[in-house]
């Protein structure tokens, strides 16, 4: 990851944080309407890659939050997708965290992009999963399926979190082992990051299962859940409105049976208009 300065002072965390994130790499002359260029691109599976892009001098955003970004259409308008911002809000470069769909419009292009490419971005973040959407609390629970971990890569690594809860808990669920990596190698280099391992420390708890491949830790989300295996395994007490806030990342069909869990718990959906104990977002349209 690429950031300038020293490590930071305790508080006020946000504040230094944007400090450090001084935008200086934004191309002057653009051949495409609000282009960025791509500074890396890292594949992790044979359907999956992550790659960073300049960030727009103008573009302040939420952690958690999503924006559109695309290639131009062969016919010459631009082809756009929703993305979740993968990297935090004080981060001098925006992260995204990408499927690839051998027939998709847009991802059977980008997943070719290489540093040094353009890609547009809109600047106009938006969405519910954001820590101003819940109300205050003790415990937050992120639970993403698949691709539903960008918005949480983002806010895992922004300090505020730290600052707002007690303990974090990040469960991510996939089919195979390998598809869990991005996260996995996000969440280990966490505690010894110089600019944000100190707010982290020990709060943050990682839950990474398969439900396809043999792993150490397997089964869905909701079923870890409604066994109660989860609260076991990280010695926590079961779900309440009192103490615990959710945020909820993945397919139609993952996120549905998640609110059903959820209001189960007797937490109510929130939105940025009006904060409650749990917000979702969908991860793609199906
Ligand atoms: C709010 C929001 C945020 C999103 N954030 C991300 C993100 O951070 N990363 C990301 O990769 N995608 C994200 N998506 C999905 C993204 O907008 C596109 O659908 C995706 O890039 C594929 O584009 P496409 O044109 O290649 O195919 P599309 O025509 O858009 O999709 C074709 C089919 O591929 C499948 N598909 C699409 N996206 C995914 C996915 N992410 N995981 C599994 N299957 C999928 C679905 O079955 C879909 O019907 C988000 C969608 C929404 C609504
Ligand atoms: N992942 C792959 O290797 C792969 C390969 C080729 C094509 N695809 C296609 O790509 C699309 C998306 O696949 P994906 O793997 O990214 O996403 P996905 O099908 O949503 O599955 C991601 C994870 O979420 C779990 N899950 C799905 N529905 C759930 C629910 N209602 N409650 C709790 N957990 C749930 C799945 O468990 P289960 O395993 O129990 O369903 C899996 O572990 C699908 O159309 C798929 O056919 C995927």
């Amino acid at each position: 990851m690429k950031r300038e300065g020293a490590a930071p002072a305790r508080a006020p965390a946000t504040e230094q944080m944007n400090q450090q994130s001084t935008i200086m790499n934004a191309p002057a002359a653009k051949a495409l309407p609000d282009a960025q260029t791509v500074t890396s691109v890292r594949h992790w599976t044979d359907r999956l890659f992550s790659f960073r892009v300049t960030r727009p001098r103008s573009l302040r955003f939420r952690s958690g939050e999503f924006v559109m970004i695309g290639l131009m259409g062969e016919n010459g308008k631009p082809l756009l997708r929703a993305y979740s911002i993968a990297s935090p809000s004080w981060d001098e470069e925006l992260e995204f965290y990408s499927i690839k769909v051998p027939d998709g419009p847009l991802t059977s292009r980008l997943q070719h992009i290489q540093p040094g490419d353009e890609i547009i971005l809109r600047p106009k973040p938006v969405g519910t999963l954001v820590l101003d959407a819940l109300l205050p609390g003790k415990r937050l629970w992120l639970f993403a399926t698949g691709t539903g971990i960008a918005p949480f890569a983002s806010i895992v690594r922004d300090p505020e979190t730290y600052e707002r809860y007690d303990e974090v808990i990040l469960m991510h669920t996939c089919r195979d082992a390998a598809e869990l990596d991005y996260g996995r190698e996000l969440v280990e280099s966490l505690p010894e990051d110089p600019l944000i391992g100190e707010f982290v420390g020990d709060k943050l708890k990682y839950y990474p299962t398969t439900t396809r491949e043999e792993s150490p830790r397997m089964g869905r989300i909701t079923d870890n859940l409604k066994s109660g295996k989860v609260f076991a395994d990280i010695g926590t007490p079961p779900i309440s409105p009192e103490t615990d806030r959710a945020m909820v990342c993945g397919s139609l069909a993952f996120n549905h049976d998640m609110k059903a869990i959820l209001e189960g718990y007797g937490l109510r959906e929130g939105a940025n208009s009006d904060p409650a104990e749990y917000v979702v977002e969908k991860a793609f349209v199906d």
